[in-house]
């Protein structure tokens, strides 16, 4: 981060969102709010909310949005010091920042993007020539033409421990760029081509730039791994990323959907066919944040894994995450073949096509799934089928969706639908906050991160308060905090405002020892904390304390009941009555219950 910190404030203070937001979107007024399309999933009513109150913006429908400065930076896919730097100029609010560190950062990235570029076209120029020979006729024999192989940059790798470390520090790249990419990797002795004697599939970002190489052996054996990835580098997070995103993503967004497939050469085999909507994960199974990326372009989705055990395993997983960020899901089923590809090379593009229209409804899927894994001719597989249900209605959002499959799956068993609805619905749903009371200042557009770092609410707003109060920092560090990030953005706080009075909580953006997500996360909390009313601080600081009071108090309960100690068990009840009613003098009940948690240690020492 090469902003300084209270510009960045300074920023998010004149900002305002509304005009930033209508730089792109028509913008109508609706109440205290605006409304228009979503820029970020194909909208058809205005889900896109936008409240000049609270300075942020948010879809209702994808979730997406966010502050003046972090809108800007998703909608034109840049980076947050970017955005800062853009939007200081367009809005003349001058904002100071190291001008040679910050050009040289970005000289940096644009060298390795280059270098990546070239690694790209080395390695496609290798696959044309002698030594490629090999790697080109496997790929004609697996039914790929020249022009396609040329148009994609699939490439080769040669067999040499070092070519490619001597032609491109030749070139003027050092040793320390081609490690940063992954291209080179240090051993015992000395520096090695990561890549040797295989296929190279370039993946991209979804702007479309080279940011990591698969790479397939071209060997048949046990003994080495058939495909290598990159490492994660600072250009590529095989998490965040997917493979096959064609002319960034313009295709799906026309279209509106997608087909996820499995494998490298099952999208590749798909664009092959024209099917240029079909991406893949990277080498791990599909994450949350690759849901969220691909929401942005739409929320249809095909899913088209492999036909195995493990193929049809990993639906029901994806599906889950699929459908907890709102998609519309459908599974297709390949008779006679094992994967998209072979299903592909032998029957062709007019099968496929009827596949993807006979493909299921991702309910029905599952219907189908666990009938297969559950015995229905019994009571306990029954249940246990119903139970197996849990985790998809549990992310369910749309009241008709959990109405629909309800109706299905009661239809499908023959048992009463009241029954269901209470064990799927009523008994099933997520934690709900129970801070939302402060709903006015909360900001609830990123709750699917911090579920992510799995905070609690109570240690979640706390933290908000501390980073806007250091009597409340100082509170809150003396608490058993659960979550490990809580605790170690708590300590970083309260190194940092033993330095400086003010401002420590923005100087932790700089701290190196957070990475990206962890960043992303404080400066949402910042973002919320800074509009925090004087009045509303006030409030949260008491119902805080009283939560972490009855906390204490319930710990105690507990400790009571252990050692069996009955009348203290009972004098602890009672302050737990009286805190229950008490909201003036609750700083003075504190210091009754440390006094009396203080008396009962004694008893008990002598
Ligand atoms: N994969 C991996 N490392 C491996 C095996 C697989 O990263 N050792 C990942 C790759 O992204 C691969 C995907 O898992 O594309 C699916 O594996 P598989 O079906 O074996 O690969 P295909 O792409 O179908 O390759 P091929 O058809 O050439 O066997
Ligand atoms: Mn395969």
């Amino acid at each position: 981060m090469k902003v300084r910190e209270d510009d960045i404030e300074k920023l998010l203070n004149s900002l305002k969102i509304v005009d930033v937001v209508s730089e792109v979107v028509e913008l109508k007024k609706s109440g205290a709010n605006y409304k228009g399309l979503c820029p970020f999933h194909s909208d058809t009513s205005p889900s896109f909310t936008v409240s000049p109150q609270k300075n942020i913006a948010k879809c209702f429908s994808c979730g997406a949005g966010g502050n003046p400065i972090s809108f800007y930076s998703q909608y034109h896919k840049i980076g947050f010091t970017e955005a800062c730097v853009e939007l200081s100029k367009k809005y003349n609010i001058d904002i100071h920042y190291d001008k040679k560190n910050n050009n040289q950062e970005e000289k940096e990235f644009e060298k390795l993007y280059k270098l990546m570029e070239e690694a790209r076209d080395y390695f496609s120029n290798n696959i044309f020539d002698n030594q490629g020979k090999e790697a080109f006729e496997y790929l004609s024999n697996r039914g790929l033409t020249a022009q396609f192989i040329k148009e994609n940059y699939i490439g080769f790798s040669y067999n040499s421990w070092d070519k490619l470390l001597n032609d491109f520090t030749q070139k003027g790249y050092t040793l320390e760029d081609l490690l940063n990419v992954g291209l080179i990797k240090k051993g015992d002795k000395g520096y090695y081509d990561t890549f040797r004697n295989r296929i190279m599939f370039p993946i991209t970002n979804a702007s479309g730039k080279t940011i990591a190489f698969g790479g397939r052996t071209l060997e048949d054996r046990k003994d080495i791994a058939k495909y290598l990835n990159s490492s994660d580098t600072v250009l590529f997070n095989k998490r965040k990323n997917l493979y096959g995103f064609k002319e960034k993503g313009t295709f799906i967004r026309k279209k509106n959907y997608s087909i996820l497939m499995e494998g490298y050469m099952d999208v590749l085999k798909a664009h092959s066919f024209g099917f240029d909507t079909a991406i893949a994960s990277l080498g791990t199974a599909f994450t949350s944040e690759q849901g969220e990326l691909l929401k942005r372009y739409s929320s249809n989705v095909i899913i088209a894994y492999d036909m195995d055990d493990a193929g049809q395993k990993a639906v029901e997983r994806t599906g889950l995450i699929l459908k907890e960020h709102g998609f519309n899901i459908r599974v297709i089923h390949f008779e006679d073949a094992k994967d998209p590809d072979e299903y592909l090379n032998k029957f062709g593009k007019d099968k496929f096509l009827e596949r993807v229209k006979e493909s299921k409804e991702i309910f029905d899927f599952l219907l189908e799934y666990y009938s297969r894994e559950y015995d229905l001719s019994n009571l306990i597989g029954k249940q246990n089928f119903v139970l197996a249900f849990k985790p998809f209605f549990s992310v369910l959002e749309k009241d008709i969706e959990k109405a629909l499959y309800l109706g299905k799956l009661a239809g499908n068993l023959d048992i009463d639908k009241s029954f269901l609805e209470k064990e799927l619905i009523e008994n099933n749903k997520k934690e709900k906050n129970k801070y939302n009371s402060f709903d006015e200042n909360k900001i609830v557009i990123f709750e699917k991160k911090s579920n992510n770092f799995q905070i609690n609410s109570l240690e979640e707003e706390s933290l908000k308060l501390s980073l806007v109060s250091k009597e409340f920092l100082d509170f809150f560090a003396e608490k058993d905090i659960e979550s490990s990030f809580v605790k170690k953005i708590i300590k970083i706080l309260k190194d940092e405002s033993m330095l400086k009075s003010h401002n420590y909580a923005t100087s932790i953006m700089e701290n190196s020892s957070l990475d990206e997500d962890e960043k992303e996360l404080v400066l949402i909390y910042l973002t919320s904390s800074m509009t925090l009313e004087e009045r509303k601080k006030e409030e949260l600081n008491n119902h805080l304390f009283k939560d972490w009071f009855r906390l204490e108090i319930e710990n105690s309960m507990n400790y009571a009941k252990e050692v069996k100690n009955p009348m203290f068990h009972y004098k602890l009840k009672l302050m737990l009555e009286k805190l229950k009613n008490e909201n003036e003098f609750v700083k003075n009940l504190y210091i009754d219950f440390k006094n009396l948690v203080k008396e009962e240690a004694n008893e008990r020492v002598y």
